[in-house]
């Protein structure tokens, strides 16, 4: 049997996004007790291949297979036979061969997963392809943003910065604005996508004053490895001084996001990114609790009395 993937947001409607947050929220508690591992996936088979760098998403995935007692295998394309040329569906055919239950894939380039799941019975987690996607990076901001505000619906959040090459702008916009937030994206003219307004159903300005009105203002890296040549912004100084976040930007209340890694000074100043009332280290402990849950989803009938049962099941010690 071909097994669910999340490949993108759009992958899941809104109750399958308020079923994982649910979910969530019971493996939070299983974070709380002594003993952090629960047997939930004892004799599945988790493989992590990560063909671009990471810390956050890798060293997650990895922690919350381990927490579900699964059996974890960790791919890295240096190293790996990627490095003598093997293609990435001889890669998904070579390791669907060990009948993993869950194949994690990130990779430089939009649309790899597509192909993966071409190749494997295993489900496909996207775990960042391109500039395209970054479902569960996604789902965990919204897990982090639910527990700092209570909810979702009517919130205003502004992505601020290089929206053009991120896969945590699209993913974060498409995931709120189905859960009924409200969207706006921010950047310089060069950096906003063609079309983002009418394709993802998002306010765009260039004016940074307009996160005035936002309740979360969520800055974005420059993806200096997504750019080439660049000449996307005069320099990074200016763009600093016209679109970086600090406290000056700021009103009281107003919540500040960053998936990480950051460029210090660049998107974010230092001051702010070490400011504790800043989310940026609450979002990287919702990113293990969501990816419990998103492991566990696709590998249960969600839905169904089953499935809520197996949540109760899955928490026990
Ligand atoms: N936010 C994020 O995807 O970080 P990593 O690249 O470190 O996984």
């Amino acid at each position: 049997m071909s097994r669910r993937s999340l490949i993108a947001i759009a992958d899941l409607d809104r109750d399958d996004i308020a079923r994982i947050l649910e979910t969530s929220n019971r493996f939070a508690e299983v974070m709380a007790r002594d003993i952090k591992k629960v047997p939930t996936l004892r004799g599945r088979a988790i493989i992590n291949m990560f063909f671009e760098s990471s810390t956050r998403t890798a060293t997650s995935f990895e922690l919350a297979g381990k927490r579900m007692s699964a059996d974890v295998v960790n791919v890295k394309g240096s190293g790996s036979s990627v490095d003598k040329g093997e293609t990435l569906k001889d890669t998904v055919l070579t390791l669907n061969a060990y009948r993993p239950d869950i194949l994690v894939i990130r990779h430089r380039a939009a649309g790899a997963c597509v192909v993966a799941a071409r190749h494997t019975d295993a489900a496909v987690i996207n775990a960042g392809d391109g500039k395209h996607e970054h479902p569960t990076q996604a789902l965990l901001d919204l897990y982090t943003l639910r527990r700092a505000t209570g909810t979702l619906e009517g919130l205003h959040v502004a992505f601020v910065g290089d929206v053009l090459h991120s896969r945590v702008a699209r993913s974060g916009a498409t995931a709120l604005r189905t859960m009924g937030a409200k969207v706006t994206f921010v950047t310089p003219p060069t950096l906003m996508p063609r079309g983002a307004a009418e394709g993802l159903g998002v306010d765009v300005s260039y004016d940074i004053r307009d996160i005035g009105d936002a309740d979360v203002v969520y800055a974005l890296r420059m993806q200096h490895e997504r750019m080439g040549k660049g000449g996307f912004v005069p320099s990074l100084r200016e763009y600093a001084t016209e679109y970086g976040i600090g406290h000056h930007r700021l009103r009281p209340g107003q919540l500040v996001m960053h998936a990480g890694p950051m460029n210090r000074g660049v998107e974010i100043t230092d001051d702010l990114a070490d400011d504790p009332t800043a989310l940026v280290t609450t979002q990287v402990e919702s990113g293990m609790i969501v990816r419990m849950a998103v492991m566990f989803d696709l590998l249960t009938e969600p839905g169904t009395r089953k499935g809520s049962d197996a949540v109760d099941e899955a928490v026990a010690a």
